[in-house]
């Protein structure tokens, strides 16, 4: 529905736009205020455009793998385009209001100057041999056309500073926004590590330390694939991790949208870890159709496409379905179900006190829960340490921003009353094809048990 709502104004919006291009190109020189030049640039937008919703409702295939490709990277530089829009807006409005209040202090003079001619003209018919007050009158009306004169020399030359400011403005926000694009499109392929280092007082026999290793967030598709599964895994191998944890997210809505499905379950098959890997859904684990990011349809199952489940199995990760195991008998690692998309055979997800329940609370307690929420009922029921993703941090400048205003926890590390929360910004990245001022991460977790 939102989906359906936001595209007519998607498409105003570019019509806007590309108006706005079409009055930067008349500022420029010559060659750019071109008919020919014109139509190629509005062809050449028209696509970057469309792609993305031609491509959502095709079928799979080569040409809707490069349009949705083509549509995401579009989708990023149209945030930070609507800001320049809006500033090249209100930069026309300024310069229109600046032109008009000369425009009335020529009319002005000019209907000063008629009155002077008329009472020229009856004076003229009563006494000519006032001559003195004719000469004077004489040089009053030199002096008003001169004026005129000027004034028009200055509106002119105004309105040819107006359009170099123009050109130079556009010219500059083409500029950035090219320029944050390409450093977005870099930045998000680039994996970090964070470290953080927890403490859990209970007393474990023979595990003084544990080394967790959480990562989130893959969106596996048309943005993110085998490559960067490669450059993860190596990273998590280099921890030389007891467990990995996999807070969710790890498709992007579309199973058929995978590069080479068999590759990635064989790349993923290759994290090394002691205790194994675990992993809960993500709502992206599902196959629903989306536009932009908005669900586009209905998947009335909210549960992931049975290939999806397949793929997980094969690629040896263990998926906790609102359970809990209890590893070697020393911690629990507990996997809630997404608070949207809980899965299949799930109709309504435990509450913190129900997954607590039957727990021996004198072992450590560490919940994966996709969305950081109820963090603080979490808390009372108990838990140690709760793991979650979902938030990307906002993933692209300045949403960031805003998500620090929807989350109690919106990324990276704080304590809950007794509780440890850590949130990850993912490895993968979702609708934009980039990220700016956030970072793709794995995250480093060692957590020392005891006083
Ligand atoms: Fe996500």
């Amino acid at each position: 529905m939102t989906a359906l709502l936001l595209s007519p104004l998607y498409i105003i919006f570019h019509i806007h736009a590309l108006c706005l291009i079409y009055k930067w190109m008349g500022c420029c020189k010559k060659h750019f205020n071109n008919i020919f030049v014109k139509i190629i640039v509005g062809v050449i937008y028209g696509i970057l455009v469309l792609s993305l919703p031609i491509g959502t409702v095709l079928h799979a295939g080569g040409l809707q793998r490069l349009l949705m490709t083509i549509g995401n990277f579009t989708l990023g530089a149209s945030l930070y385009e609507a800001f320049v829009v809006i500033v090249a807006d209100i930069f026309i409005l300024i310069s229109k209001k600046r032109r008009s209040k000369k425009e009335a202090k020529a009319a002005l003079k000019a209907e000063k100057k008629a009155l002077k001619e008329a009472k020229k003209a009856s004076k003229n018919e009563k006494e000519k041999s006032e001559s003195v007050i004719t000469e004077v009158e004489s040089a009053e009306n030199k002096e008003a056309d001169s004026e005129e004169i000027i004034s028009e020399a200055t509106e002119e030359a105004d309105k040819k500073t107006d359009n170099k400011g123009l050109a130079i403005t556009g010219g500059l926000a083409a500029a950035i926004i090219v320029l944050l694009c390409v450093i977005g499109v870099i930045n998000a392929r680039i994996i970090r590590t964070s470290e953080y280092q927890i403490t859990i007082d209970k007393k474990v026999e023979w595990m003084k330390e544990l080394n967790v290793v959480m990562v989130g967030d893959f969106h596996l598709g048309y943005n993110v694939g085998s490559r960067q599964m490669k450059k993860m895994v190596k990273k998590i191998n280099a921890q030389n991790p007891d467990i990995v944890l996999i807070v969710g997210d790890v498709f992007d809505n579309d199973y058929d949208a995978l590069d080479d499905p068999d590759e990635l379950k064989t790349i993923l098959k290759d994290i090394d870890s002691r205790y194994g890997v675990y992993a809960v859904y993500g709502n992206h684990d599902v196959q629903e159709k989306r536009l932009a990011g908005f669900p586009f349809g209905k998947n009335k199952d909210k549960a992931p496409d049975e290939r999806m489940e397949k793929f997980l199995e094969d690629a040896g990760i263990e998926m906790l379905r609102d359970e809990y195991v209890l590893v070697d008998n020393k911690f629990y690692i507990y996997g809630r179900p997404d608070a949207d998309r809980p899965g299949k055979g799930v109709e309504k997800r435990k509450t913190a006190e129900e997954i607590v329940k039957g727990l021996n609370m004198s072992k450590p307690v560490i919940v994966m829960d996709h969305q950081p929420k109820e963090l603080a009922k979490l808390s009372q029921a108990g838990v140690d340490l709760d793991l979650s993703g979902h938030t990307h941090n906002g993933q692209i400048w300045p949403c960031n921003l805003l998500t620090r205003l929807m989350w109690d926890n919106s990324y990276g590390y704080k304590q809950i009353g007794d509780m440890h929360s850590i949130v990850t910004s993912g490895v993968g990245v979702f609708g934009p094809n980039m990220r700016i001022g956030t970072r793709a991460e794995i995250c480093h977790i060692e957590i020392k048990m005891g006083n």
